[in-house]
């Protein structure tokens, strides 16, 4: 197949809660993108059932793809590379997706390609921002908290990682603390902005120390001692925690992101650009942080586009798209995998 032509990718998501599935071009267009979340159907567990969300996938991945096909006035066969989420993630809905884009590949003859669900995180700001390699990453989702050096396709360095809780992880279990519900994080994002980020002094873990690595489970450990010892929890102390919680996860961030921009590896590397993906990349706070920093830096910064951070089946696409272009092509099926380290790549 000629590559100097407009490709296009189908890509498929089912990691976790979204069943999702997007047709991207190689000129970074988004052609079509459905996203059936079914976060409804979880809300009343306080998280993702991995079986209720398995059952979930098998029922809406024919439905997602065909409209994915449809909104786009396309038919399968004019696509030229499938994609799909192939790890890690919650293995019921993985098999999923991946099992449905096997079956598309073998019957069309289409070139089919594994995607690693952080890869996709990682480089969808390349789709909506362009932002080129290499670039300083802050990955932050509900599954992982990571520093990363992006220098190109497949070429991830860890700079620090989180040692116990991921951000996400802890802006949904504060959230359950308070009895705010299921995913946390955009509730405290919208809660925190009409509370006093002063009214309670978290720790910041680690901040005192040299390195890049995260610890988010103490801040968790003080929100909750904090709550068991206030009986009456009116909405402005819910508010306060919530403003004091999220005002002691950007301090980490930035703590950590300014020890890894002083990191050897990084100042070797002369990344340009500083950029945060993954769904708790939808944080207003955060974000305007990272930009503050990136200033500060004299650097660039970048974040994808807020519909984008959060599971999509966009990121898939168009880290099939950068795979298909760099030769990293699955031509077998391979086994999905629960757990797979983006530095395996
Ligand atoms: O990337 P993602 O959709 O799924 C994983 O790959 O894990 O991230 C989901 C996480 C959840 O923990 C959710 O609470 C968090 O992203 N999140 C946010 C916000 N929106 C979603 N965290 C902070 N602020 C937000 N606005
Ligand atoms: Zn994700």
């Amino acid at each position: 197949m000629m590559k100097n032509k407009k490709l296009l990718c189908l890509g498929i998501e089912s990691s976790c809660d979204e069943t999702s599935a997007a047709i991207v071009s190689t000129d970074r267009e988004i052609l079509s993108h459905i996203i059936y979340s079914q976060i409804p159907e979880h809300q009343k567990y306080g998280g993702v059932v991995p079986e209720l969300a398995a059952r979930a996938h098998v029922l809406a991945i024919d439905e997602v793809v065909q409209k994915t096909l449809s909104d786009a006035n396309k038919t399968i066969s004019d696509i030229d590379v499938i994609a799909a989420t192939a790890g890690p993630g919650l293995i019921g809905g993985v098999l999923i997706g991946w099992e449905f884009a096997v079956a598309l590949a073998q019957a069309t003859g289409k070139p089919l390609v594994a995607i690693n669900h952080l890869e996709g995180h990682a480089l969808v700001p390349r789709l909506t921002n362009n932002v080129s390699f290499p670039y300083l990453l802050m990955l932050a989702s509900g599954g992982h908290s990571q520093i990363l050096l992006v220098r190109g396709v497949g070429d991830y360095e860890i700079i620090g990682q989180t040692l116990d809780d991921s951000a996400g992880e802890a802006f949904d279990k504060v959230s359950k603390m308070l009895g705010l519900g299921y995913p946390g994080g955009p509730i405290i994002d919208k809660r925190a902005k009409l509370g006093d980020k002063n009214a309670f002094k978290f720790p910041r873990p680690l901040c005192d120390k040299p390195g890049c690595d995260f610890s988010f489970s103490g801040i968790k450990t003080s929100v909750r001692n904090q709550i068991t010892k206030t009986k009456e929890q009116t909405e402005e102390f819910k508010n306060n925690i919530c403003a004091s919680f999220q005002e002691s996860v950007v301090d980490c961030i930035i703590n950590r992101l300014q020890n890894a921009l002083n990191d050897s590896r990084v100042i070797n590397a002369e990344p340009k650009t500083i950029v945060v993906a993954g769904g708790v990349a939808k944080n207003l706070a955060i974000r305007a942080a990272m930009e503050k920093l990136a200033i500060d830096s004299g650097m660039e910064f970048a974040a994808p586009t807020l519909n984008l951070c959060t599971d999509n089946g966009a990121m898939i696409a168009w880290a099939g798209i950068e795979n298909y272009l760099a030769d990293r092509i699955v031509r077998e099926p391979t086994a999905p995998r629960p757990r797979w380290p983006l530095m395996e790549l």
